[in-house]
């Protein structure tokens, strides 16, 4: 698939999806989302890449959400349709077993939000906007904002912002654990480089079975979340990346790990 509407680029393990319709603050048309879904398929299928990196063409925003402009097409129906769609994207790139890292440069409105707080941390830029807008249109969010920001924030905060449709700068957005780290605008995509450097020098087992742990561990009972952690414990145990990290360490030198699981 040719890309128009976003820029996939791969280097040292780290893949990068920029949405890049600038024109219209990268607005998601349905081009643009089936674009995204198939960068993520791309990821998924390559063991090589360790860290996924979403951001937004421009220094103005990273998405202001779904365009507006196709909605006045939609009947009740293919709204359900696009709904589903943008869902199952979101669970996708969310279900991904590589960490993945919004890196958000500005805007982050309806879907655009909606995508970022599926990533498993946030980086954003001081002018960075957060928010779910859509009742200012008379609807609601689509793509799971309604449930991953009541999770992520608490549900009374969340409804504040989806009731009002009020945008939220960098700085509230940190305070709330919305976002890890704010930066200057031209020190963003270091940053985040940066720490998804960190992150490919780590074990791609633990980080698996670290992030699954964690995910699915947020949706049951923290007893069933425990007995997740404790599988997840025992296969990284057993995978030859926790021989290296252990030898490596009592050796007094840098662990090199490799993946997989058997030797
Ligand atoms: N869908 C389609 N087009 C969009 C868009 C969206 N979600 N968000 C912005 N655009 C377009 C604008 O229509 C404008 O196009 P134009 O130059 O042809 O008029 C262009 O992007 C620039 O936006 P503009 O509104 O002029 O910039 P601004 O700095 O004055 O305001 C926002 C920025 C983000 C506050 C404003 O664009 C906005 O409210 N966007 C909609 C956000 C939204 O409701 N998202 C949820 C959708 S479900």
């Amino acid at each position: 698939m040719d890309y128009k509407n976003i820029i996939f680029q791969i280097e040292e393990q780290i893949a990068t999806i920029t949405f890049n319709r600038p024109e219209v603050l990268n607005a998601l048309n349905e081009a643009s989302l089936k674009e995204f879904s198939h960068a993520i398929d791309k990821v998924a299928g390559d063991g090589d890449i360790r860290v996924l990196i979403l951001t937004g063409a421009g220094d103005k925003s990273f998405v202001a959400g779904a365009d507006i402009t196709e909605f006045l097409k939609f009947n009740a129906l293919k709204a359900k349709i696009f709904s589903e769609m943008g869902h199952g994207i979101v669970n996708k790139m969310q279900e991904l077993p590589i960490p993945v890292i919004g890196a958000v440069n500005g805007f982050a409105l309806g879907g655009g939000c909606e995508v970022v707080i599926a990533c498993d941390f946030i980086y954003a830029s001081e002018n960075a906007m957060f928010g779910l807008p859509e009742i200012n249109l008379g609807i609601i969010p689509g793509f799971g904002g309604t449930q991953r920001l009541s999770r992520l924030i608490g549900k009374n905060r969340a409804k504040e912002m989806i009731f009002t449709g009020k945008m939220i700068p960098a700085s509230e957005a940190q305070a709330m654990g919305l976002v890890n780290k704010v930066c200057a605008q031209d020190q963003l995509m270091d940053e985040v480089l940066n720490v998804a450097k960190i992150i490919v020098s780590k074990g791609k087992v633990s980080l698996r079975g670290a992030k699954q742990a964690i995910n699915t561990g947020m949706d049951v009972d923290l007893k069933t979340g425990c007995r997740i952690e404790i599988d997840a414990f025992a296969i990284c145990l057993a995978s030859p990346d926790a021989k290296e990290g252990t030898q490596a360490f009592l050796e007094k030198r840098a662990a090199d790990f490799k993946g997989g699981l058997h030797e």
